[in-house]
């Protein structure tokens, strides 16, 4: 759950790997690090920080030598600490190491290298790492051999990057995404394509159980014992480097604005495609979708619409519980995977428990070229190109688009996917974002948000309400309108702020009730709604849609927009939200 890069070639290399590591930042970001090698001595800077931050401190992209690693890092053992940031150091300064991932066993590993006399510098479950290829390197004078024993001796969640002293890169990938650049001027081993798509195309994707040597103007590949493996080279698409900011402050702002064009894009699939992903869904027994967060909130909606439209019950899973409740699969059930990044550990988990229950899986993945999609037997890509922001926008209406379009087609157009008035809906809400700026002014103190919503929209309050947490650091909380009466009516106040999902659709005379009923209480009612209401004191406007199914996609927008601005008047950063990270490849 962070980035990590190494290069080997022509060019200094640490200008190239700071560089990579700002692209990549998004993935984790408390602290950075970078080791180079010059004249065969190690050198290494590291801080807490983001890494312009940690850069203009300690000047690493002037740091000599052809040969580098470097890390972004996202804590799971030690705190944020300028020690426990990597890249770690073994054998005096003769091995350094970048991590990703966690090591299960370490106390074990570590009390067996302290009782050998190695000396731990960090509180890190990585530093391990470190000693264990300086342990074997010693004993078996190899480098291949000291790759291999140390995986051996790793269990947990790996991917990782070494350099040795003698200009070797080595790495190693289980269960943690790694890949392999393959530029004129030299290799990237990185954990994104995004560290080296600036400098090439040219991928090789390793896979689990995967150990790389880049060594002398080649690559080695081979398994945990040594055999050789051959990967191909892949060429991935450039437009996925496409991270700029362009005129805006933030790139979530770029990307909820994005959306006018990103749902155009979603629409755009191959009909084969979406004809097979329609074919193996009416001829299975039992659909699950899983998903995490936003993810799980698409799944939700893709319930609804699949069980409404063609008539396919479907059960949504959360993929951190998938393991407690996907035990009796078969051939006839069929797994919907949904992710933007594809490489979400629990979402991986569940994908892996269901086939090897002979389940086929299904994913709608925005990362074309990661693990989901590559373990899955048919995928739809959302092509919204890169999401930086860590609060996932226009990649969660991108996958209500083919949720859309599959329930479309099997329902024979009953769902009444309009494609010209959704698009023309998403652009008006885009169009006007000042009454939700100004709401967001108003609302800036409140310590508690409620979002209130049935049906389709009740996981549109739940997404709403994850945006302004995650965000705005505010408390917020997703409410099925019908629930209120069983238990959060209680909370309702003065000073209370309640917003209702309330287009006018099957919902819309039931949660009218519910709005006055907070009102009694003394709440504040914000309406995002098609029609004024009075019992709204707030009134966002959405446009009216031909069929309500739709609505999800446009109601979000004000709530994405109002975590934003929430976020910004309270001077934090909406891109990195503190203790987060964008793609959670841990469990
Ligand atoms: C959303 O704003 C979050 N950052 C997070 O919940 C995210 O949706 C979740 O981690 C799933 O990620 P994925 O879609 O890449 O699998
Ligand atoms: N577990 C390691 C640490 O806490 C690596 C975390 C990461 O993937 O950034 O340092």
């Amino acid at each position: 759950m962070c980035s990590i890069i190494g290069y080997k070639g022509k060019d200094f290399a640490a200008p190239i790997l700071v560089n990579s590591l700002k692209r990549m930042e998004y993935r984790g970001y408390d602290s950075v690090g970078v080791a180079t090698l010059d004249e065969g001595k190690l050198l290494v800077r590291k801080g807490t920080g983001k890494v312009a931050e940690v850069n203009n401190k300690l000047d690493m992209s002037h740091m000599s030598g052809h040969i580098g690693i470097g890390h972004t890092r996202w804590a799971t053992h030690g705190g944020v600490t300028d020690k426990n940031a990597h890249p770690h150091a073994a054998g005096d300064n003769k091995i350094a190491v970048v991590h990703n991932g966690i090591i299960e066993n370490y106390k074990e590993l570590k009390a067996e290298l302290i009782k050998e006399g190695y000396i731990f510098a960090s509180e890190t479950d990585s530093e391990v790492i470190a000693h264990l290829l300086h342990r074997y390197y010693i004993e078996t004078e190899s480098i291949k051999q000291s790759l291999i024993k140390t995986c051996k001796r790793l269990q947990g969640a790996y991917a990782f990057v070494a350099v040795f002293q003698d200009g070797t890169i080595g790495g190693a990938r289980y269960e943690e995404p790694l890949i392999i650049g393959v530029a004129k001027e030299g290799y990237f081993v990185s954990s994104d394509v995004l560290g080296f798509l600036e400098h090439t195309d040219k991928a090789i994707f390793l896979d689990n159980g995967d150990i790389t040597i880049v060594d002398n103007d080649k690559v080695e590949i081979f398994d945990f014992e040594g055999n050789p493996v051959n990967r191909p080279i892949t060429q991935v698409a450039w437009e996925l480097g496409d991270i700029d900011k362009g005129k805006y402050a933030h790139h979530t702002l770029k990307e909820i604005d994005e959306q006018k064009l990103s749902i155009i894009r979603a629409y755009n699939q191959e009909e084969e495609k979406i004809d097979e992903f329609c074919k193996i869904l009416s001829a299975a027994k039992n659909v699950y979708i899983v998903g995490s967060g936003t993810s799980y909130h698409s799944a939700l909606v893709a319930k609804h619409v699949l069980g409404r439209y063609a008539k396919i019950r479907v059960e949504a899973i959360m993929s951190s519980e998938s393991k407690y409740i996907l035990s009796s699969l078969d051939k006839d059930s069929v797994v919907i995977a949904i992710s933007q990044s594809g490489e979400t550990a629990d979402v991986l988990d569940s994908v892996r428990l269901a086939k090897n229950q002979g389940t086929k899986i299904l994913s709608i993945v925005n990362v074309t070229t990661s693990s989901l999609a590559r373990m899955s037997d048919s995928f739809l890509g959302t092509n919204s190109g890169p999401e930086i922001g860590v609060a996932a926008t226009k990649s969660f209406t991108a996958q209500l688009i083919i949720i859309y379009s599959i329930a479309d087609k099997l329902s024979e157009g009953k769902l009444g996917l309009d494609k010209e008035k959704l698009i023309h809906a998403v652009d008006r809400m885009l169009s006007n974002k000042s009454t939700v700026e100004r709401l967001a002014q108003e609302l800036k103190n409140h310590k508690d948000l409620y979002i209130l919503g049935r049906f389709l929209h009740y996981p549109i309050a739940l997404e709403g309400a994850l945006k302004v947490k995650e965000l705005a650091y505010v408390h917020a909380e997703g409410i099925a309108a019908g629930e209120l009466k069983h238990g959060p009516l209680a909370l309702m106040e003065k000073n209370t702020v309640v917003m209702i999902l309330n287009p006018h659709d099957s919902t819309f005379n039931d949660t009218i009730s519910n709005a006055h009923e907070i009102k009694a209480r003394g709440a504040t009612v914000v309406g995002i709604s098609d029609s004024k209401e009075d019992v709204y004191d707030y009134w966002i406007p959405i446009p009216a849609l031909s069929e309500e199914a739709l609505y999800p996609i446009v109601e979000v927008i004000p709530l994405q927009l109002l975590a934003y601005y929430l976020a910004v008047g309270k001077n934090v950063d909406p891109d990195y939200p503190r203790n987060l990270a964008k793609s959670v490849t841990v469990r």
